[in-house]
């Protein structure tokens, strides 16, 4: 028997390709306006009509409508709400303006759906994926040795890099029984060391882990805001007396508030002694561990059994790629391996033995492209340029009357405030908040407030490779006249 099939129609739809090529080539023009002509769009815009969209968001849509209707409205939604990363005044947390190279590498990616989570699913993706592995560990200068076995993986970001380390500590200072029985037995009460100033999603993720919140102890820092090691030996000898049993010392590689480095190699030492894990979560700073500014500040780096990093802060590749590098990768296979009868094993690489995802994005085409097309020299300028725009920053506010530096900057992020003002209605801080949400209102620049032990400041982030040092007299300036309009209005 002979069945006639005919094929699939929906709403006058055969091959779901309509206007691919007009549609893409509206997108690709459209990045190309934003990235060339950022200055003419606000640097933030978040009008209350949107705020009133999320609350009564759109029916789902019952019936199709054209491809190029759709992207049209994509782009006007984008624009009415766009935080504009690409703008040289964009000094926002460490969200970079992506290298156009790097978005193309991820549109091809994506667009061939390949995925470097397993070998069938993505032979090259793999292939790419593992060497990319190797140029990060090289960059900065962590391990150079490799073998057959991949040496870290690629995570959705710096919080899953971070819980994926934390695992390794779990499993391998505990011992791998963990990974079947749990802790819920256990007469173990494991303990994690690291700096208040080190990022929450160590804590996320020791919840996430069944190792829970309690166990973190928080360490003191002193006035350089680095963790004080004198007060991290004493907790870890009284949380050993007391029965505790130390895991995992993080140290912070760049910390999200102010960019300062832990001493990493002091931090070495002390897991080594006390038998921990020494991780270190490099997620803000760890791509400038090894160019000649800020090398010394990384000393140590290399002891660390497992490094976050984050490519989608200062490597400019656009967000969802965070990555963990190990000595090597077998401690990562131990406690992520896992098969099914479906599952055929094969003797090349599964990345998904590797981590907790199984299918996933391959994020690191772009980055692949964006090394290959800068080469490490030309990241080392990128990298070298924001650095010293940072210092730039740095010398005018200390050569300001009225300006506080609240200390040299380490990495490209430089905190500051206003610290004189004739002023008297509000206080100090007061005045600092307003200047800044004035700047936030008018859209012509971005930055945010740091809270520090209590006391306002400016946290300015060089995020862009495009940002020079006359943005930074024209964001003085608008400092400035917006304080003025302050004290004219009061
Ligand atoms: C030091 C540090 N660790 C971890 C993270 C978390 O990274 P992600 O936001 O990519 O999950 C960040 C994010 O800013 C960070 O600065």
């Amino acid at each position: 028997m002979t069945t006639e099939t005919t094929a699939l129609t929906v709403n006058g739809n055969k091959d779901f390709q309509s206007n691919f090529m007009e549609n893409g080539l509206k997108i690709l023009r459209f990045l190309e306006t934003a990235y060339h002509h950022s200055e003419t769009y606000p640097v933030l815009s978040s009008p209350l009509e949107l705020k009133q969209k999320l609350l009564n968001p759109d029916q789902l849509p019952q019936e199709g409508d054209e491809s190029s209707k759709i992207v049209d409205e994509a782009i006007q939604a984008i624009f009415t709400g766009y935080c504009n990363v690409s703008h040289p005044q964009y000094y926002g947390y460490i969200s970079p303006k992506p290298l156009p190279i790097s978005v193309l590498g991820d549109l091809l990616a994506e667009g061939l759906n390949q995925t470097p989570g397993a070998w069938r699913a993505g032979p090259a993706a793999t292939v790419i994926e593992t060497e990319t592995l190797r140029w990060l560990s090289q960059f900065i200068g962590y391990e150079d040795e490799f073998d057959k076995i991949p040496n870290g993986i690629f995570t959705s970001g710096g919080s899953m890099a971070n819980a994926s380390a934390l695992k390794l500590a779990r499993d391998t200072i505990i011992g791998r029984k963990v990974q079947d029985e749990g802790l819920v037995d256990s007469s173990f009460k494991p303990t994690v060391y690291m700096s208040q100033e080190g990022h929450f999603s160590i804590w996320k993720a020791l919840d996430f882990l069944g190792l829970g919140r309690n166990c973190l102890r928080r360490i003191e820092v002193g006035e350089d805001a680095r963790i004080d090691i004198n007060k991290l030996e004493e907790q870890v000898q009284k949380d050993r007396k007391m029965g505790y049993k130390p895991i995992c010392l993080v140290g912070t590689g760049g910390t999200s508030a102010t960019g300062t480095v832990d001493p990493l190699d002091s931090l070495a030492q002390i897991a080594k002694e006390y038998g921990m894990w020494f991780h270190v979560d490099a997620a803000a700073g760890g791509v400038f561990a090894n160019i000649p500014e800020t090398r010394q500040y990384f000393k140590g780096i290399n002891l660390a059994d497992s490094v976050t990093l984050d490519p989608c802060k200062w490597l400019f590749v656009p967000f969802g790629i965070g990555c963990l590098l190990t000595k090597n990768g077998s401690e990562l296979l131990k406690s992520f391996q896992a098969s099914s009868h479906y599952w055929e094993d094969l003797s090349e690489p599964d990345l998904f033995q590797m981590g907790f995802p199984g299918t996933r994005q391959w994020r690191s085409l772009g980055l692949w492209m964006a090394f290959k097309h800068l080469g490490s020299q030309g990241y080392c300028q990128l990298l070298s340029h924001t650095l010293s725009v940072a210092g730039y920053l740095a010398e005018t506010v200390k050569a300001h009357p009225d300006l506080e530096l609240l200390q040299e900057p380490t990495l490209p992020v430089c905190c500051f405030r206003i610290a004189n003002t004739t002023q008297h209605s509000f206080s100090l801080d007061q005045v600092n908040h307003l200047v800044q949400q004035l700047g936030v209102e008018k859209g012509n620049h971005y930055f945010t407030i740091l809270d520090w032990r209590g006391t306002n400041f400016f946290r300015v982030s060089i995020n862009n490779f495009q940002t020079q040092t006359q943005h930074i007299d024209s964001l003085i300036e608008t400092i400035f006249s917006q304080l003025n309009s302050l004290n004219l209005n009061h």
